[in-house]
């Protein structure tokens, strides 16, 4: 019976390495994450008694759901700036976005428009939870053809790579960069968010780890104790997060 017992451990050690988070909903108002600028600032600065030195948050764009474009994600931005600042958090701060891959998204890169990408030119993006979008392939095609690298956020998460993990390959192969939500290993989605996300892990498939961090919450579960295992496979990933410091 005692052998069934997970040994768990502090993730405080690992996530000092990462000192960059940049998946996090922390504009209020724009879409479902914070609701309030307090909210917002509480976070950060859990994110700062964690170690981490930069923020950079992507709120939704998401026709139909979370109207944002960049105009309207600058203005939110700029406004949670100011009230860090009067509240003297000390933490570099940025702002890009979440991507829905959908038929707008394609025309937004046919026509050339403004993105908000981040770091070395990465671009975050989500797609419907069932099916892959027939025209992800075009997508990444154009976002490539713009020498811009497409970050893949929560592969785990989605329905049509639990039920077909060997996708995951394919994905890669294509030039998709996947990156882990550190909550799906705590099962905080669901158990077979987790185990889809161990076996990413396993696998080497994960060159980022974001916290997507819409509430308090899940800021506060960073800090939970995690099985000693699943520490060390985190500590073996190498994430490329310290890279956007
Ligand atoms: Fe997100």
């Amino acid at each position: 019976m005692f052998g069934l017992i997970k040994k768990k451990a502090s993730p405080l050690a690992f996530l000092k390495t990462l000192k960059t988070d940049f998946h996090s909903h922390l504009i209020p108002g724009i879409d479902d994450g914070v609701t309030s600028m307090e909210e917002s600032l509480e976070i950060a600065k859990k994110f700062s008694d964690l170690g981490f030195e930069h923020i950079i948050t992507t709120p939704h764009i998401y026709p139909g759901v979370y109207n944002n474009d960049p105009q309207i994600i600058k203005n939110g931005f700029e406004q949670v700036v100011n009230f860090y600042q009067k509240n003297d958090l000390n933490i570099k701060f940025s702002v890009a976005a979440e991507y829905y891959v959908d038929e707008v998204f394609l025309n937004n890169l046919k026509e050339d428009q403004e993105l908000l990408t981040f770091g070395k030119n990465y671009l975050l993006l989500e797609t419907a939870f069932h099916e892959p979008p027939m025209i992800f392939d075009e997508v990444i095609f154009l976002l490539k053809s713009r020498q811009i690298t497409p970050i893949f956020a929560h592969p785990e998460r989605y329905a049509y790579l639990q039920a077909r993990p060997d996708m995951a390959g394919e994905f890669l192969k294509k030039g998709l960069v996947f990156q882990l939500n550190y909550l799906s290993l705590l099962g905080y989605y669901s158990e077979r968010v987790r185990d889809v996300a161990i076996k990413f892990l396993k696998a080497g498939s994960y060159s980022f780890i974001g916290s997507d961090c819409h509430k308090p919450l899940q800021a506060e579960l960073l800090s939970s104790p995690l099985p000693k295992k699943t520490l060390d496979l985190l500590s073996e990933a190498s994430f490329l997060n310290p890279s956007l410091k």
